[in-house]
């Protein structure tokens, strides 16, 4: 696993950096004959990302090459404001020119356990198959104060070892219903990045990129892409503490 670590004055030359590595990376694959397959990630952190994609970069990538899916979802109509394909939708799908069929969206108005292998049946018959799980080229994830990515919360360990490709969580705060990939597809990705912002989550990353004991129960310190590479994308206050 490559790995590297990029620390950035504030979030808004973070999201301008990201969203360029991110466009080099699709542009660089764009004469494989087959689709680039990228996860998005939900929360508050990815919305200036997504943004700087569609308001600069509509017309500089082709976007009918890129399939978008989600790392997880909550279980809400996709119109709800807690929806991560709403938001997604807002601030990039409806700004640039990418087919409806290349948009995946989790079906959080749908039953959980439904959608779930739903959902892992779309990516696996989309995406190439290494080791029995599907390859996405890039995961964008965040990660919460609890040491949670995606939907992985803590005490869900199980899920980085696990044969499915999608699992039910529920969020241990709010009791919501989640659909999230499991930590074995994320660890199967060619490229995982963690966009991670503000001084409320410095102890967690300094804990995790240090690999310090308290990280032990944190799902994001189970990330370690078998094959790919991990790059952290981070403001000054995330990294207060490395
Ligand atoms: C979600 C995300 C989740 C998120 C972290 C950080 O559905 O909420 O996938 O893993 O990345 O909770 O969220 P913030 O960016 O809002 O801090």
């Amino acid at each position: 696993m490559k790995n590297s670590v990029r620390i950035f004055p504030n979030s808004g030359e973070l999201a301008a950096t990201l969203a360029e590595e991110i466009v080099r990376r699709i542009t660089h694959s764009a004469n494989s004959e087959r689709n680039y397959s990228i996860a998005l990630s939900g929360g508050s952190t990815p919305e200036l990302l997504y943004s700087i994609l569609g308001d600069e970069y509509s017309d500089a990538v082709p976007w009918d090459f890129i399939r978008i899916f989600w790392g997880d979802e909550r279980c809400v109509p996709p119109d709800s404001t807690e929806s991560n394909f709403g938001m997604a939708k807002r601030l990039l799908l409806d700004k640039i020119d990418i087919p409806e069929s290349n948009i995946h969206r989790m079906m959080g108005e749908e039953d959980p356990l439904k959608e779930a292998i739903r959902y892992s049946a779309e990516i696996s018959s989309l995406l190439p198959l290494r080791d029995g799980l599907p390859v996405f080229d890039l995961q964008i994830m965040g990660i919460g104060e609890d040491g949670h990515t995606a939907s992985v919360f803590p005490g869900f360990l199980d899920l980085f070892s696990s044969s499915e490709v999608c699992a039910v969580t529920v969020h241990p705060g709010s009791g919501q219903r989640r659909i999230t990939l499991t930590g074995s597809v994320i660890n199967n990705s060619e490229a995982v990045v963690f966009l991670v912002e503000g001084k409320g989550k410095a102890e967690t990353v300094a804990r995790i990129i240090r690999n310090d004991a308290e990280s032990a129960g944190y799902p994001a310190s189970f990330v370690r892409p078998v094959y790919g590479s991990l790059d952290w994308f981070l403001d000054e206050d995330a990294a207060a503490l490395l």
